[in-house]
């Protein structure tokens, strides 16, 4: 797999107007979203990573095989930054999740180690309402056992249950460990294959 940064964003109108299939990853504030596009790619060096929340503050295009578009995003939910940059951050996703023709499918990343969420429950119910395909990605399953990681999976799509008749795809992963990429590629690669079919 090639994969080459292509260019950090402020608004979709400075998006690649070159219109591939993109992937866009989003979550809280720290979870996991940089580390997983770098895990995916095979380079640590991708997107950058911090230990301090806030770190991607732009739409951010990687050009995977000259065929599709790997997207990181701003965290939501980091309560530290100015009111002021929290609802920039906040329009900026909003904007990309509902208005960017290319967005193929949206992976919502949350903690594996959480219950959930209400401002991630909020952000998956406001896809809904717009229609917006996603699929939910777990992360950091090396922090707790196999069995723990089980629970905390039923747990969500228990809590799912109450407002979707159908579930959306589920991954587990660990930047970490490098576990749960394949299957999350493998997907990308069949979502792909539709949009030709
Ligand atoms: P923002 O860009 O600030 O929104 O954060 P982000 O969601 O892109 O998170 P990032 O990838 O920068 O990772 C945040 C922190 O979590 C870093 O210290 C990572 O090393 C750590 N981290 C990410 N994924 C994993 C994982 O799977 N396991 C463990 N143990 N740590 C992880
Ligand atoms: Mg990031």
């Amino acid at each position: 797999m090639t994969a080459t940064f292509i260019k950090s964003s402020p608004t979709i109108e400075q998006c690649p107007a070159h219109q591939l299939p993109e992937y866009a990853f989003i979550g809280r504030s720290n979870v996991g979203k940089s580390s997983l596009i770098n895990m995916l790619t095979g380079n640590a060096k991708l997107s950058k990573v911090s230990s301090k929340p806030g770190k991607t503050k732009l739409i951010n295009h990687f050009l995977v095989d000259n065929a599709w578009y790997l997207v990181d995003l701003p965290g939501y939910g980091f309560a530290k930054q100015s009111k002021s940059e929290r609802e920039r951050f906040a329009q900026m996703i909003h904007h990309y999740a509902t208005k960017r023709e290319a967005l193929t499918l949206l992976f919502v990343l949350v903690d594996i180690r959480l219950e959930p969420q209400k401002i991630d429950l909020d952000f998956i119910e406001m896809l809904g309402e717009n229609g917006v395909p996603f699929a939910l990605v777990f992360t950091k399953a090396d922090k707790i056992s196999r069995s723990a990681q089980r629970a905390g999976v039923d747990r969500y799509r228990r809590t799912l249950r109450e407002t979707w008749e159908e579930l959306p795809e589920i991954f587990v992963s660990s930047a970490e460990k490098r576990e749960g990429g394949e299957e999350i590629l493998a997907y990308i690669q069949q979502v792909n294959g539709t949009l030709r079919a």
